[in-house]
């Protein structure tokens, strides 16, 4: 049921604050992190040498970003690969376990993240999964699944499961940390404070789409879009140029900010609206010269950041706000809302159907 909302898709954005709390209860215990529900006491963490994520779509996206934070958590390397190249690249991976192959699939039955498990798993590596539903191919192929709790996703494109996966792959691997003796306790309680604080940032966000709502009639219109961001908002940039070009048919591309003059600036004039990611973080500075960039070239951006940061409001012709935090991780699932704002308001004035885009499944079971 779609409770009131027009759209699977927007009741599925606006269920993220409470997606959240629930995670909260589920993947904490007495406080503190919960290794049972996140997937840890089944592995041999004491083996992992190295770590390689596979996943299509918005789950890859979600792996990428994994990346930022799992390898400063446990010290190991991270590779990410779409899955539909690790099942033919002929990956190096170690064997005895010392591999820790990670799938991420909201569904579990795509068939590329699957045949990429069973080629892990002759070679012997550990097999993990981040997965949002039980008995599925994938959890059932898995020496250890994280299940995300999320509730059933309906839309075909993918919201709340996207920031569930980035909450799940950092609670876990803050989880890895704390075994592995890289999380002291005070560092625990650090997170788990700044966690307890989320959903009421996640509710703020969902301002965002009253914005969004008043600034799309200057772009609906525009047949290309660019997305840019740094560090964690690099993939989230990626998620929302997918995002829209699913929904509304428009060609985006994601790019990672410093990327910009090696190519796609040329693509720049004044027909040309950049979405640029840029929450006030170790990146704001050369995030706000990337965009000085693209204004000298008339390209039009609309910024997502704090509404307070003044730099960011002098060189953007709009600003979506977004709640600003100290926790990177947090703050790449607050700068997902506005950016799943967009690509559906932009979606719906144009009229394509929402929750069933053309040409799309929302299992992919077959390659
Ligand atoms: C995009 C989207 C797809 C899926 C991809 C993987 O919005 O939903 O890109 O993320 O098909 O699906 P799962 O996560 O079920 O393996």
């Amino acid at each position: 049921e779609k409770h009131g909302y027009r759209h699977y898709m927007l009741k599925e954005i606006h269920e993220q604050p409470s997606v959240i709390s629930h995670s909260i209860e589920h993947f904490l215990k007495d406080g503190k992190l919960n290794e049972e529900a996140l997937g840890i006491t089944k592995l041999d963490l004491d083996k992992i040498q190295d770590i390689n994520i596979v996943a299509c779509g918005t789950a890859f996206i979600a792996g990428l970003l994994g990346k930022y934070f799992i390898e400063p958590l446990t010290g190991l390397p991270v590779n990410v690969d779409l899955a539909s190249e690790f099942r033919y690249r002929n990956p190096h991976m170690l064997d005895e376990g010392r591999t820790l192959v990670i799938a991420v699939s909201q569904s579990g039955e795509t068939a590329d993240t699957l045949a990429s498990l069973k080629h892990a798993k002759e070679a012997g590596c550990q097999i993990f999964s981040v997965c949002n539903v039980e008995y599925s191919s994938i959890d059932r192929i898995s020496d250890s699944t994280l299940l995300m709790n999320a509730g059933p996703e309906i839309g075909v494109a993918s919201t709340k499961a996207f920031t569930s996966q980035i909450l799940c792959l950092y609670l876990w691997a803050n989880a890895f940390a704390k075994q592995i003796g890289k999380l002291s306790p005070e560092q625990e309680n650090q997170m788990t404070q700044e966690l307890h604080s989320l959903p009421v940032h996640i509710d703020l966000a969902m301002n965002s789409e009253d914005k969004v709502k008043t600034i799309i009639n200057d772009y609906y219109e525009s047949p290309n879009f660019l997305y840019i961001g740094r560090g964690p908002s690099y993939p989230i940039a990626l998620e929302g140029a997918l995002k829209l070009k699913e929904i509304s048919y428009i060609h985006a591309e994601g790019y990672a900010s410093g990327e910009l003059k090696h190519g796609p600036i040329a693509l720049v004039d004044r027909h040309m609206p950049i979405v640029a990611i840029a929450p006030q973080d170790e990146y704001h500075d050369k995030s706000i010269s990337n965009i000085e960039e693209v204004r000298a070239r008339e390209g039009m951006v609309i910024g997502i950041g704090h509404d307070k940061d003044d730099k960011l409001q002098a060189v953007c012709n709009d600003v979506i706000p977004c709640p600003q935090v100290n926790n990177p991780a947090f703050q790449a699932i607050l700068s997902s809302i506005p950016i799943q704002f967009l690509a559906y308001h932009i979606a719906v004035k144009r009229g394509t159907d929402v929750d069933q885009p053309r040409n799309l499944a929302k299992s992919v079971t077959v390659e």
